[in-house]
């Protein structure tokens, strides 16, 4: 079975109603394929599901990690969701865009005193404070600057996501945020709430990315508003802002577990709004802070074959016009892509290889184990599916290979959204 959006025509492969083989040939590859329209279904499905939920004011903040270019802020302002930034770079980014920077979360756990006066100067709205001293340098700078600045608290819950070590940023010994379990963040609550310069308003935490486990959130929720509830006990301040964070799982290839999102929405906040009543506190706006899971779907990679290689009695490799350069993902986490030949979709795939990239190292795989038409060869066309999150915004230079376009398509039209690095663009800086 293919993907909702994908479809097989005259042995092609259609991703949105566009000829894949076609947009490699029109803009060259690799590149990077975005759907505007797949976007906005994303963004909308969480803003209705956020927008008639029995938390007031609640809704959906991008996570502009997952991918970061001008466009796409500018999509996402238009459908209302607010955006995470975690660099002055994505600030930069934003602001460049016309983001309404009111509607910014400045998140990390080692904002520098420039990183905080860019963000204050460029209007973010709310800061994730991480940690003691982030809570003492922008009291400061916010003072120097005659400002109020609204954050939020990031702390841990202690909840494991039961998803890959390198996302899963709930724990307690996490390099993010500052522990319930161990007391310590009620101290950074209590400190915060001392600062003239700083406007608590709520706390926040990311549990992980590639959640399916439909519980994790009320899980999360359930130790967040236990913790709300000691804050008040404890100080009187009353905090009006839970933010979960993000972390949906998407379905990468069959097989794959799955989430209905907006179903668990529904259910995680009747949950949050409940127990808040239980607990004596007012329901909170709730937050949510998905990446992935707004444009993971929404792209796919297009590379052109190079060279097919049959080692006899061992195995196969295709090798492609990209790499880890355009994809780390598998190299650093083993994830998971459905991989298909775009130009002979229709044939049989009964030759299994290993899709790799043009780097030199042999760690340099974009999938093993694929299945491929046998007749695939030197300048055939290969698609790699959701390729839309942490793919583009994790690309490199490495080997001095420049970053692919992205070119984003959508029923009205398509257009370049970043262009191709050139040659002189890998030079700009040396002197
Ligand atoms: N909020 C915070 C504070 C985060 O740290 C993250 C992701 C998100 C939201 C968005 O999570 P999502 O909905 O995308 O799962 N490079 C890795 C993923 C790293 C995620 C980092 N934080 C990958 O390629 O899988």
């Amino acid at each position: 079975m293919l993907y909702g959006s994908l479809n097989i025509k005259d042995g092609r492969l259609f991703f949105e109603g566009r000829d894949l083989t076609d947009l490699a040939k029109k803009y060259g590859t690799p590149l990077y394929v975005m759907s505007e329209d797949k976007i906005r279904e994303n963004c909308r499905s969480y803003k209705s599901a956020l927008g008639s939920c029995p938390c007031p004011d609640s809704g959906a903040v991008y996570a502009s990690k997952a991918c970061s270019f001008k466009e796409i802020y500018r999509i996402i302002a238009e459908e209302g969701l607010g955006a995470d930034v975690v660099s002055t770079g994505e600030i930069y980014t934003a602001y460049k865009a016309g983001f309404p920077m009111e509607n910014a979360y400045f998140q990390g756990n080692n904002k520098t005193d420039d990183d905080i006066r860019f963000a204050i100067d460029h209007g973010v709205g709310y800061f994730v404070c991480d940690n003691f001293e982030e809570i003492e340098a922008l009291d400061r700078i916010a003072g120097e600057k005659n400002i109020r600045q609204k954050i939020l608290l990031r702390v841990t819950p202690g909840i494991d996501p039961h998803t890959y070590d390198e996302v899963a940023t709930g724990k307690v010994d996490s390099k993010f945020g500052v522990a319930i379990e161990t007391g310590q963040a009620l101290e950074a609550a209590k400190l915060a709430i001392s600062k003239k310069n700083l406007d608590l308003k709520g706390f926040h935490c990311h549990v992980g990315s590639m959640v399916f486990d439909s519980d994790v959130f009320i899980r999360a929720a359930a130790v967040m508003l236990g913790f709300f509830k000691d804050v008040k006990d404890s100080t009187g301040f009353t905090a009006t802002v839970l933010d979960l964070g993000g972390g949906y799982g998407v379905k990468y290839y069959e097989g794959q577990g799955e989430i209905d999102i907006p179903a668990n929405i529904k259910e995680l906040s009747g949950y949050v709004a409940k127990k808040a009543e239980e607990l004596g506190l007012p329901v909170p706006a709730l937050k949510l802070e998905p990446g992935r899971s707004i444009v993971a779907d929404a792209g796919v990679t297009l590379y052109t074959v190079g060279s097919v290689k049959k080692i006899t009695g061992y195995k196969n490799y295709v090798s492609i016009d990209g790499g880890m350069t355009d994809n780390p993902r598998y190299c650093l986490y083993e994830s998971r892509y459905t991989v298909m030949s775009a130009d002979k979709a229709g044939e049989e795939a009964n030759l299994k290889a290993d899709l790799v990239g043009r780097c030199c190292e042999s760690g340099d795989i974009i999938q093993p184990g694929c299945m491929f038409p046998k007749t695939i060869g030197r300048g055939d066309t290969v698609a790699v599916l959701t390729t839309g999150a942490y793919n583009y915004s994790m690309a490199s230079n490495y080997n001095r290979i420049g970053r692919p376009a992205v070119v984003m398509i959508s029923e009205g039209g398509e257009r370049i959204a970043v262009k191709r690095e050139t040659l002189d663009d890998l030079i700009r800086l040396d002197v």
